[in-house]
């Protein structure tokens, strides 16, 4: 069963609570670090991670779209990241990066912009838990899913396969109910949404992921 991350970016921050509260059947959150640099926009600190932590009983998943996410790393774990993902852009360190989150006894993830290959994932395949596929440029929420990643979710499927490795693959950026299946079906472990979980009342997204998902099977 594909597992699903709601992003809080698209939540509604002056009613945090209820925000967690409505995605309890959720697998993992997601939460989205930006810094006006890495990406054209800012967004959350580890005081949003600290206050999500008290708040919710699901493992939390940081993605760091910030350059040299080293400077940060101490605060992000201290504020109670289960899973820290850099960006294989934003570092020349990435070894020592990743060694770092490992280091302190969590989990490592490593995020790859559309534009990037596949290929720059393969030297730190050993030491990663999460491999994350953007399906937009990193930035914003509610943007539309470039369709041509489909094919680069199917070769790191594969990639994955041949090497045998225990690592979970996500996709988050554009996804929604209308193409959930197809990313699920070119391989995916976890979908990442904001807009498609948070529109609306909030409460709606993910059982409705997990029930078009099953309905799709069942056809
Ligand atoms: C984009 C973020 C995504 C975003 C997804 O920069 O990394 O996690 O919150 O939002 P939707 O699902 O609305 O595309
Ligand atoms: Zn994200």
């Amino acid at each position: 069963m594909v597992k699903i991350a709601p992003s809080l970016l698209a939540a509604d921050l002056l009613f945090l609570k209820d925000s967690l509260d409505a995605v309890k059947e959720a697998d993992m959150l997601h939460i989205d670090i930006m810094d006006g640099h890495f990406v054209p926009n800012l967004s959350m600190g580890p005081g949003f991670v600290k206050a999500c932590k008290r708040g919710t009983e699901l493992p939390l998943e940081v993605h760091l779209m910030v350059y040299k996410p080293e400077k940060f790393l101490s605060n992000f774990i201290e504020a109670g990241s289960d899973i820290l993902t850099v960006h294989v852009e934003s570092t020349p360190h990435l070894n020592r990066v990743i060694d770092e989150i490992k280091g302190a006894g969590i989990k490592a993830g490593l995020a790859l912009n559309p534009g990037t290959p596949l290929v720059l994932a393969e030297p730190v395949l050993d030491q990663i838990d999460f491999l994350l596929l953007m399906t937009v440029n990193p930035g914003f929420g509610g943007q539309e899913f470039i369709v041509g990643m489909l094919e680069k979710i199917r070769q790191a499927k594969e990639l994955l396969q041949r090497q045998k490795k225990d690592i979970m693959l996500a996709v988050d950026g554009g996804v929604h109910l209308g193409n959930a299946h197809e990313i699920v079906e070119a391989g995916a472990d976890m979908l990442i949404a904001g807009s498609a979980i948070y529109a609306g009342n909030g409460a709606r997204g993910v059982t409705d992921f997990k029930d078009a998902l099953a309905k799709k099977r069942e056809k």
